[in-house]
């Protein structure tokens, strides 16, 4: 039966302002999907870049943000049954290709999966998208190994602390940076860091910064940095990646401004600087370049079992909700997203 629902749409790219929350049908599943009643959602920094008009993964026109949430399946589509994986009132976590601000959502059961036990659903939303963003930047593409030494940016961030705690249960050692002094504290207090490794970010002696750094962990340079902020501070942590390593980059949070809409001669001046790498002197130097975009995954479903299995075996414990809102005040929690001030992962409760 349809079942009416409410959702968070922007009619098009372009401006956070651009958010509207309206009433709708909902469908009833089709084939191959369960309908999920969402009791938590959680907010990535692609919801901001997708509703400025500056993810190329956006849909054109109409379309309701959101990459992931946790809720309880009410109805199964045809077909999605006889699976055996899935039934009403099985609570689940749900990776989505945008549409999860949203009451109730239809989902394809490949991207369904049970949530953890215990964990409540704020947790179980906070997890799929950061939690495998860090593990595949980190070990398919990083191979980090025991022993490594690992330069992680916005370390206090969603991907940042599950990517910590990968680290930890791989046995390397991660240097965090840091754009404020309460996530440094945080890192330290609250994550074991030793204050030398954690670095609060200042773009102007950035490199003197990460000399001081490596010297206090005892390491010669990176075997891998996971970078998603780009801009001043890629060239100087690329410098010091020792042979062999591998620089993982995923976005560039250094692009965002802190209005409703891009600010397009910024961008267009970032965009001009971006850095550029010789690819002769990589091959001399024994060291490159890996880049990624999370919807690779989401387009081989096929590979998400053993993906989440991985992350599970190596970030068992709920992620580190820092800040929930109510459904209704979405923009508002968007906001506080965008300030770059936030700890951990926020996430939108019904
Ligand atoms: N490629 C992919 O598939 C993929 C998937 C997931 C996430 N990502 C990227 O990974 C990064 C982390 O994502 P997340 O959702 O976990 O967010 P987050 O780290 O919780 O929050 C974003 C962080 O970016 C840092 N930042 C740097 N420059 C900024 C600026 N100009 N304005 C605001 N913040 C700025 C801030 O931390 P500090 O100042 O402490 O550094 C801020 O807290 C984002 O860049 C995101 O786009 C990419």
């Amino acid at each position: 039966m349809t079942r009416q629902r409410t959702v968070w749409r922007l009619p098009r790219a372009g401006s956070l302002d651009r958010l509207e929350r309206r009433d709708e049908a909902l469908p009833d599943p089709g084939p191959g999907e369960a309908r999920v009643r969402v009791e938590a959602i959680g907010l990535n920094f692609a919801d901001l870049f997708a509703a400025q008009g500056l993810y190329s993964a956006t849909p054109r026109g109409p379309f309701v943000p959101g990459l992931e949430c946790a809720g309880v399946v009410e109805a199964l589509g045809p077909g999605s049954a006889a699976s055996g994986r899935l039934a009403v009132g099985d609570r689940v976590i749900a990776l989505t290709r945008f549409g999860a601000y949203a009451t109730a959502l239809n989902a394809g059961v490949t991207y369904l999966r049970p949530a953890p036990a215990g964990w409540s659903a704020a947790q179980s939303a906070a997890w799929p998208v950061q939690g495998l963003t860090a593990w595949y930047g980190l070990v398919p593409l990083g191979n980090v190994q025991p022993g490594k030494v690992v330069l992680v940016q916005s370390a206090a961030g969603g991907v940042g602390l599950l990517a910590l705690e990968i680290l930890g249960a791989l046995g390397a050692r991660p240097v965090a940076v840091v754009g404020r002094e309460e996530k440094r504290r945080f890192l330290v207090a609250e994550r074991g860091l030793s204050p030398g490794a954690v670095v609060v970010r200042d773009p102007r002696r950035f490199g003197a910064q990460l000399d001081d750094a490596l010297a206090a962990v005892g390491a010669p340079g990176f075997d891998c940095v996971l970078d998603a902020v780009l801009g001043p501070t890629f060239r100087p942590a690329f410098d010091r990646l020792r042979p062999e390593g591998r620089y993982v980059l995923f976005g560039a949070a250094d692009f965002m401004t802190h209005g409703a809409r891009p600010n397009y001669l910024r961008l267009a001046v970032e965009y001009l600087r971006r850095p550029r790498l010789d690819p002769l002197a990589m091959i001399s130097d024994n060291r490159g370049l890996l880049a990624f975009n999370l919807i690779w995954l989401w387009e081989h479903a096929d590979r998400l079992p053993a993906a989440y299995a991985e992350l599970e075996r190596l970030a068992p414990h709920p992620p580190h909700v820092g800040a929930t809102f109510a459904f209704d005040r979405a923009p508002e929690a968007l906001r506080l997203l965008q300030s770059g001030g936030t700890i951990g992962k926020v996430v939108l409760e019904l």
